[in-house]
């Protein structure tokens, strides 16, 4: 056998993490005389700091240090793209949360008792808690953002048909098992190693010398794995990170910080949520004329990534639709809360669902088939071109659809669920379709970049580093299967090593599902050229032409006239060292072809698109407003993928996790700006029994990516999560059953059991009065 990609092949790590011998940070041997940091927060959301004692705290016993600004010998300030966001509040209070002071102490148990006991008081103001107060008083992260497309204002005037509504979508928790953690080990002259759980170890190294005002060589940050990340360790991580080596180098002994859960929850951004307000034009089929949107996110206190969340949101708020006269207007709203942040899909999932909403409002409106004028409305051969100017490439939208339709039988089911919502008054089912097309590339043309360092020993083992980091998605095992496939080798013959600022430099972060995209090439990139170098010595060698020498199957033939010669790849690699050959090579990748002027907000931001479809059904319980989904049909494309295994479970997860969003997972502020929801008793995530019992998910077949991917392969982490957009879809389908099909339904997200009761009775009252 000598394919090594495009093969189902079990996580590298999946023994490991069923059997706990995965080691976490929090699973390191800790050095001898490690302390332990716990933070000190603000209760309140909006104020001024007036007093911070730490006298108490200090004596309490265990305690080495209590730190505040005053103890930052470089900048306090942990901003990843902006500025100004202390690490440590100095004055002004932003949000109840808000990291104030930093206890360390030889214990864990010791720091969080002292912790408690530091006095703080704060002149509470009153804070800006909701999107619609912060739109009301203009309290903005940047300025409003637009994507616009001919002349909408025309069109909509114009056009046969015209429909207004709102709606909102929640924000999410990205609730990934492993906390944020860092562990932070001085050495000598003032470096620093810090251990971090981040997506981008390249940004907690920047941070953390700013914070030690240092120069980036004295800090290396290293990452094995994550215990989930899902877009929350990307900034957020940089300031845990900075917190210890503050402490670290203060008292000069390592420190380990981990933020309980409860802490995680009420100190780190979550995905933002979002309101809606739109107006679309539409003729009498459905086909529709002109959008005009606003599209609001919840920003929290400070900007974090909200600028590159807002783009993403409106570069997908045509999803696959062809809509000719577009406005799409983004404004991040600045409120008293967390700052929001990156989460799977990074806004693309506050983007899609805009068009989603508007469709089933259309079809309602004209009497017509949801499915029917989604297709209707699909890019197309001739209306191909985003409202941003790129061009809909290798469209598979039709093929996804066409799939999913008869993989899920929609006419036998849609005819047995109506059939159920007659003759049943207090159940009702409902049946959701969602085409999905997203954008693959950082929306930054500068942050699709990618760097790999490949050594072959003289054993012929293998070791592999590259700038990305395993969060759990597999991106380890996708490389080696790469760097395997060009050496001809075993894939256990791999060593993934953990991602090290100080092995790759000036890496972007592990984001935006472009991880195996870019590292995979940056690697094939390195052990190409050590596979070239290899070829040349051995061509000179044995004294014969290039061509002649062929790896497979862990061994390196050499054709030559009359007798064959056959070596292992270890024992070439030895001639090669004997021979005086550099075995090791560092690899890099630039995404070609894209570009983007952000005023303009037009250009190509992505290499490619990849689609998806979904279909999926529901039941509800018109008496309690619980729900259930009993099927979901999914197919995804990830061009031809480097691991089919990993791809599955990636699109499994991702849909559970949308589901999650949209359905149960609810973020809950007091009037006071305090997060209730801080902890798995009163924040749902999706469990083992919320997966749908029918679960049928597909690969797109024979759809190799037209662009040159690595391999032909696509990105998958990202874009299933809004397959579960039709889970919503369908929600209102359901809902819309209890009024027999005659008024609309808004239900806003995430729809849970009160929202799917209230959203019932909305619909129970308007059917009364509706025309018949
Ligand atoms: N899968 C697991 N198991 N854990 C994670 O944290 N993060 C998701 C996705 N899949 C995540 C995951 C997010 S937000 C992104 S951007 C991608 O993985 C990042 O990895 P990739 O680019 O290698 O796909
Ligand atoms: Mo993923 S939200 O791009 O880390």
């Amino acid at each position: 056998m000598s394919g090594k990609v495009h093969i189902a092949r079990r996580h590298d790590s999946a023994l490991k993490h069923v059997t706990g011998q995965a080691l976490y940070i929090d699973d390191m041997p800790e050095p001898p005389g490690t302390l332990h940091g716990a933070l000190v927060l603000s209760r309140v959301a909006c104020g001024k700091l007036v007093r911070l004692d730490s006298e108490a705290a200090k004596a309490m016993p265990g305690v080495v240090a209590v730190l505040g600004p005053q103890d930052i010998p470089g900048r306090n300030d942990i901003a990843a793209i902006g500025k100004n966001e202390p690490l440590f509040a100095v004055d002004r209070i932003e949000f109840a949360g808000q990291t104030l002071a930093m206890v360390v102490a030889n214990s864990l148990d010791a720091a969080r008792a002292a912790a408690a006991r530091v006095i703080v008081e704060i002149e509470a103001e009153e804070p800006v808690l909701d999107i619609a107060a912060a739109l009301a008083r203009e309290s903005y992260v940047q300025a409003p953002a637009t994507i616009l497309r001919g002349d909408p204002e025309a069109a909509m005037a114009a056009a046969p048909h015209r429909l207004t509504a709102e709606f909102s979508v929640g924000g999410q928790e990205h609730f990934y098992l492993e906390s944020q953690i860092a562990f932070a080990l001085p050495g000598e002259d003032g470096d620093i190693t810090v251990h971090s759980s981040t997506q981008h170890p390249t940004e907690v190294q920047h941070v953390c010398a700013r914070v030690l005002g240092c120069d980036f060589n004295q800090v290396t940050a290293v990452v094995r794995r994550l215990g989930g990340g899902f877009g929350g360790k990307e900034s957020n991580a940089s300031w845990v990170a900075a917190a210890a080596v503050v402490a670290a180098n203060h008292t000069g002994r390592p420190v380990k910080l981990r933020l309980p859960r409860e802490v995680d929850m009420v100190t780190t951004g979550k995905r933002h949520g979002f309101d809606y307000r739109y107006t679309v034009g539409f003729d009498d089929e459905g086909r529709v004329l002109a959008l005009d949107a606003v599209l609001a996110a919840d920003a929290g206190w400070s900007l974090d990534m909200t600028p590159g969340v807002v783009t993403r949101a409106l570069t997908h708020t045509d999803n696959a639709y062809w809509i000719p006269h577009f406005r799409a207007v983004g404004y991040a709203c600045r409120t008293n809360k967390q700052s929001n942040t990156a989460f799977r899909g990074f806004g693309g999932p506050q983007g899609v669902v805009v068009m989603e909403d508007a469709l089933d409002r259309i079809a309602h409106h004209l009497g017509r088939d949801p499915v029917e004028v989604r297709a209707l409305n699909f890019y197309a051969e001739g209306r191909d071109e985003t409202p941003y100017g790129q061009t809909v490439d290798e469209n598979h939208l039709e093929r996804c659809w066409a799939e999913v339709k008869a993989g899920g039988e929609i006419e036998r089911r849609r005819a047995e669920i109506d059939a159920f919502n007659a003759a049943n008054p207090v159940l009702k089912r409902g049946l959701g379709l969602f085409p999905l097309k997203f954008g693959i590339s950082f929306n930054l043309p500068h942050m699709n970049q990618a760097g790999a360092l490949v050594h072959v020993y003289t054993d012929g083992s293998i070791r592999l580093n590259h700038g990305g980091t395993e969060m759990g998605q597999g991106l380890f095992i996708k490389v080696a299967q790469v760097v395997a496939e060009v050496f001809q080798v075993d894939v256990e013959r791999i060593r993934p090593s953990a991602t090290s600022t100080a092995e790759v430099p000036n890496t972007s972060p592990t984001a935006a599902s472009t991880g195996s995209d870019l590292n995979g090439w940056a690697a094939w990139d390195a052990a190409n050229t050590i596979r070239s170098r290899m070829v040349a010595f051995a061509a000179e060698h044995f004294g014969v032409a290039e061509a002649d020498i062929a790896f497979a199957d862990g061994t390196v033939r050499i054709a030559k006239p009359g007798s064959n010669q056959v070596l292992t790849f270890g024992e070439l690699a030895r001639l090669c060292w004997l021979g005086r050959v550099s075995l090791s090579a560092t690899g890099y990748y630039k995404t070609p072809k894209i570009h983007w002027d952000p005023a303009a907000m037009h250009g190509r931001p992505f290499f490619y698109f990849s689609f998806g479809a979904a279909m999926a059904e529901v039941a509800i319980d018109t008496l309690t407003g619980e729900s259930r989904v009993l099927r979901a049909d999914l197919v995804q494309d990830c061009g031809e993928s480097l691991n089919p295994a990993i791809d599955l479970g990636q699109i499994e997860g991702a849909f559970v996790q949308g589901q999650g969003w949209l359905t149960c997972e609810e973020l809950w502020w007091d009037a006071s700006g305090r997060l209730r929801t801080a902890g798995p008793s009163t924040y749902k995530i999706p469990g083992s029994r919320d997966v749908p019992p029918i679960f049928n998910v597909k690969l797109l077949e024979n759809a190799p990516s037209r662009e040159a991917t690595i391999f032909r392969s696509k990105a998958v982490g990202e874009p299933p999560l809004m397959l579960a957009t039709a889970v919503w879809t369908a929600l209102k389908d359901a809902i819309g059953a209890v009024g027999g099909g005659k008024v609309a339904v808004r239900l806003d997200a995430p729809a849970t059991p009160e929202r799917v009761l209230a959203a019932v009775e909305q619909v129970r009252r308007e059917a009364r009065t509706a025309a018949p």
